[in-house]
């Protein structure tokens, strides 16, 4: 007898409708899955037989064929376990046969019948609300992450037994929501605050306006003058997620299966820090199972490379494409995968390999080809990406020494905040939140210069001899500055800052 089920499946970061039809026959006994089927599905004969017999079910040795539709899409992953199991049921009557084309089953069996937590359950279930289903079956460790879609009636299930029960109109599960307000009202806590950090007022500032635009931004300063302890600081001054880009960030964490325990929606921005030995494929994600790799778990949020030049150059090289597009295709045999990327990069560095050139402390010790070679491995590909070079100087000892009433990182996030509505606002219709997202196109429109503003752009680059992508970034730039201050047009002051920030077009032109 032939039953319908349906469940969902990821591709890249968007779930899709899978129709699982079982049939149930006599003959000799077999067990064929159909559908492009990886070998964890293949896989599931045995969880699926034995969690049915632990189920209390009797399930006799019959011909059973599963068909996963779409045929043409790879099903990966242990999640169709359960639709499986409920087709088998319903084929051989255990389940009462009925109609479930409002319902979708989404879960892996244990041999005992339990039912296991799976990756990726927030983006299936949110296209599971847009196809307008109204049930959803899923593992009882993932209702927090289900149950922040409202209008789903979401039903977590621990164990077959429970859901076979339930469907046969015995004893019924209870339905879950999640109350998701509560968590975007629970305070952003963190262990580090920009008053632990003397001086470096300049510094502070280019971090709030890179926080404020979402710019892309290089500390260069001599060891030890402060740039990891300054970087590790900013995730405390980020603008707070609005609650579209809450849910694109979790669904991706979601699918990478990051998602900690007991926390259905990420709420701050992701601080991604991979160390420098990580590999081109870690950054970029992909795998034989799909993931997202660091530079998508950072989306909406920062990826901090300390050390930049100690990184492998393939590891620089992937990233190029993905900062301008926001965006990584990850090919694979069947099909194409995209994972977003929209990250703001903190990078830092020394000056050189030494780390001395232009300290005033201690005298640098390379040679001018040597100093030549170590900028080149980040010069074009990532330089060119990058909005704001900012110079860490190291603090004098009588600044270390004294109580300087620095302000605290709430304070500059109120700031940050502000500014960064004001973007929300004025790109609702173009789809990006920041300045840092603008097109060359939107470019045009949005960062208007006046006279005396173009008077100035126009002498730095003659002065300077500034290339022609630094412009685009100084525009960028200058309206973030303007924002911060709630100005609608950019002024010739705001320029003049900006340009400040493009220190390495000057010291190491080629
Ligand atoms: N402005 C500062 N205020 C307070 N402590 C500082 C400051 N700058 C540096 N330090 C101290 O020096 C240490 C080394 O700084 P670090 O951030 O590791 O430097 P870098 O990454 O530039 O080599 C920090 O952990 C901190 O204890
Ligand atoms: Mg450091
Ligand atoms: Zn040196």
């Amino acid at each position: 007898m032939l039953s319908k089920v349906k469940s969902m499946s990821l591709m890249g970061v968007e779930g899709y409708l899978v129709d699982v039809q079982v049939n149930v026959s006599g003959g000799m006994p077999s067990w064929e899955v159909v559908g492009l089927p990886d070998t964890s599905v293949r896989e599931s004969k045995e969880r699926v037989r034995t969690a049915i017999q632990n189920s209390d079910v009797e399930i006799k040795s019959r011909k059973m064929i599963i068909n996963l539709a779409p045929a043409y899409t790879k099903k990966e992953g242990p999640s169709f376990d359960l639709p499986i199991a409920v087709g088998i049921l319903m084929s051989i009557g255990a389940v009462e046969h009925q109609l479930l084309e409002d319902s979708v089953f989404i879960g892996e069996l244990s041999l005992d019948g339990s039912v296991n937590q799976v990756n990726g359950i927030l983006p299936m279930c949110i296209e599971a609300y847009h196809m307008g289903i109204q049930k959803v079956y899923i593992p009882y460790d993932n209702r927090m992450e289900a149950g922040t879609i409202e209008g789903l009636q979401v039903y977590p299930v621990k164990t077959l037994k429970e859901l076979i029960l339930h469907l046969n109109g015995e004893t019924l599960l209870k339905t879950f929501q999640t109350d998701v307000t509560s968590y975007f009202q629970k305070f952003n806590q963190h262990e580090v605050d920009f008053l632990d950090v003397k001086g470096q007022e300049n510094v502070k500032r280019a971090l709030e306006i890179a926080a404020a635009g979402s710019h892309n931004c290089l500390l260069i300063g001599n060891p030890g003058a402060g740039k990891t302890m300054l970087a590790r600081r900013i995730p405390t001054i980020l603008p707070d997620l609005n609650f579209e880009e809450a849910l694109e960030v979790t669904k991706i964490h979601s699918i990478a299966g990051i998602l900690p325990e007991n926390i259905p929606l990420v709420t701050t921005r992701p601080f991604r820090a991979p160390h420098h030995t990580v590999s081109g494929v870690a950054l970029s994600g992909g795998g034989r199972i799909p993931k997202p790799g660091e530079m998508s778990l950072a989306h909406h949020g920062v990826l901090f490379l300390d050390e930049l030049p100690e990184f492998n150059r393939n590891a620089l090289e992937v990233m190029r494409g993905p900062l301008e597009d926001r965006q990584i295709t990850v090919s694979r045999a069947m099909c194409t995968l995209t994972y977003p990327c929209n990250f703001m990069l903190i990078a830092s560095m020394n000056p050189c390999p030494c780390g001395f050139f232009g300290s005033k402390e201690k005298k640098c010790t390379c040679h001018p080809t040597q100093i030549a070679k170590y900028m080149s491995k980040i010069s074009g590909p990532l330089l060119d990406r990058i909005d704001l070079h900012i110079e860490v100087l190291p603090v004098k000892y009588e600044q270390l020494e004294k109580r300087s009433a620095a302000e605290s990182s709430e304070v500059i996030r109120q700031r940050v905040n502000n500014a960064r509505k004001i973007q929300e606002e004025r790109y609702k219709a173009y789809g990006i939140f920041s300045n840092a997202e603008l097109t060359t196109h939107l470019l045009e429109e949005f960062c208007k210069l006046d006279e005396g503003g173009r008077t100035l752009l126009q002498k730095a680059f003659d002065k300077l001899g500034l290339s022609a992508r630094a412009y685009g970034r100084i525009l960028k730039v200058a309206r973030t500055i303007a924002d911060l201050e709630a100005s609608k047009t950019i002024e010739v002051k705001h320029v003049a800052e900006a340009i400040q920030y493009r220190t390495l077009d000057k010291r190491y032109q080629k």
